[in-house]
């Protein structure tokens, strides 16, 4: 292992992603009912040009009327892309006026490290004149051909970051990729054509201690291929996908929720190589196969992100009296 680390970014329980247009304020409960683990309010792509200073007063009271937290969720603003004359805007009013009450800001259609360090400064800046008591993170979305090009880059670009977001759509759109649906397989392909750019993400977000979120799948008819999407972005190394329509956060929760089964073996292979720690022996054999070090390591992922599912659990089950 090498001497120089990067210290993973604040844990947050990232399952689920559900994407609420900030327009349609008659969402909001429902996605604060809802079982995501994480809200987005967004002032991009799904509000017209037309709604958007009305989405955003809509997002602040969003913030100061519900409370998120309390439900167990990260809560998080998609803010508009920093070439737009909307985005100063919605990062003062926002965090202004609820800062106390966001988590985080996603900043949209990242290039360059320095547009993470525009929303950084002016954060910084609110978060001093405001006084609010806890710093807001920035998570960035991938999605087009230059954020992909300074991926390694954009990574490193705060102390903010926590997170790097695959934006399957527009990335399709600006490297010009012939797309059969949002997110989707296209037939021509021989296998997943987004396989290369997400691993890459991935890479570069494990890097630098970030989580690795996958992007939106457009069919929300089609249950089966959200789900093999889901599966092949976790099976990169993704710890969740977004939600476009509340029919998708059962399957994302499904996909990276780790089976009990999956918890049970890693727990097993630890005890297996703390007892052959005791013995004198750095690899051990379970079930007929061997395990060593990188076996332990794989597993305490599991066993963490258990862990973690079990504790939002909880509240939610004291809650209903159990
Ligand atoms: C999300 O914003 C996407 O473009 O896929
Ligand atoms: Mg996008």
């Amino acid at each position: 292992m090498s001497l120089t680390r990067h210290e993973s970014a604040t844990t947050r329980l990232q399952r689920s992603e559900l994407a609420v247009p900030g327009s349609n304020p008659a969402l909001f409960r429902k996605a604060l009912e809802s079982e995501a683990d994480y809200v987005f309010l967004d002032l991009e792509d799904a509000v017209a040009p037309t709604d958007k200073e009305q989405a955003r007063k809509n997002v602040v009271a969003g913030l100061v009327e519900h409370d998120w937290r309390e439900r167990g969720k990260t809560i998080c603003v998609r803010i508009n892309g920093i070439d737009t004359h909307y985005m100063y805007r919605d990062v003062v009013d926002v965090v202004e006026q609820a800062g106390h009450r966001l988590d985080v800001v996603l900043v949209p259609k990242v290039g360059v490290p320095a547009d993470v360090y525009l929303v950084d400064a002016l954060l910084t800046q609110i978060e001093a004149a405001r006084r609010v008591p806890q710093r807001v993170g920035i998570e960035v979305l991938i999605e087009t051909a230059l954020g992909m090009a300074n991926v390694e880059a954009i990574a490193q670009s705060s102390r903010r970051l926590e997170a790097m977001h695959f934006g399957v759509a527009d990335f399709a759109a600006s490297v010009r990729a012939r797309t059969v649906s949002i997110g989707g397989l296209n037939p021509d392909y021989p296998g997943d054509q987004w396989h290369a750019a997400l691993s890459r993400m991935v890479t570069a977000s494990r890097a630098y201690g970030l989580r690795a979120i996958d992007g939106p799948y457009g069919d929300f008819k089609d249950p089966e291929g959200f789900l093999a999407a889901a599966r092949r972005a976790a099976a990169l190394g993704c710890e969740g996908k977004w939600a476009i329509h509340p029919s998708q956060i059962a399957l994302a929760n499904e996909v990276f929720t780790p089976p009990p089964a999956e918890v049970q073996r890693a727990k097993r292979i630890l005890a297996a190589l703390d007892d052959a720690a005791r013995e004198g022996r750095g690899a051990a054999q379970l079930d007929g196969r061997m395990i060593d070090a990188a076996s332990a390591r794989m597993a305490q992922n599991i066993v963490q992100i258990a862990a973690a599912i079990e504790a939002r659990r909880k509240p939610a089950l004291a809650g209903r009296g159990a």
